[in-house]
């Protein structure tokens, strides 16, 4: 009876540690997940939003740890939500070699 017990909320873990996972695309923040299509649209929204008050810039022309002051200091004088925030950052990121 112990051992069914055991396995059953075993079962359990696994369900509730792989529940997350199938829900990316709704899912507001997390570590670095982006799909293909969020960096495609990180790329629409970077054209479109970072090109108006300067130049738009080279996404080369800054490391990626430099791009996270930058996007922090950017999105919200772009007004991005935190996804078109996270998705330009993966988008400028992406860029580099
Ligand atoms: C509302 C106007 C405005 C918008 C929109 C805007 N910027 Fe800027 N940006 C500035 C100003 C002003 C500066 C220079 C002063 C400063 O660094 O705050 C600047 C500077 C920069 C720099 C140079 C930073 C450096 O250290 O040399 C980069 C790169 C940059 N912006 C990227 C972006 C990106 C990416 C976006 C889109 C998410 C964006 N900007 C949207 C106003 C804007």
């Amino acid at each position: 009876m112990k051992k069914i017990i055991a396995v059953a909320s075993f079962t359990a873990i696994l369900l509730a540690s792989c529940t997350p996972k199938t829900q990316t695309s709704t899912a507001p923040v997390g570590p670095a997940t982006s799909t293909a299509e969020q960096i495609a649209q990180g790329k629409t929204i970077f054209e479109n939003s970072c090109g108006k008050c300067h130049k738009l810039p080279e996404p080369t022309a800054f490391s990626s740890v430099q791009w996270v002051g930058i996007m922090n200091s950017m999105a919200p004088k772009a007004k991005l939500t935190d996804e078109q925030h996270q998705w330009v950052y993966d988008y400028v990121v992406s860029v580099k070699k």
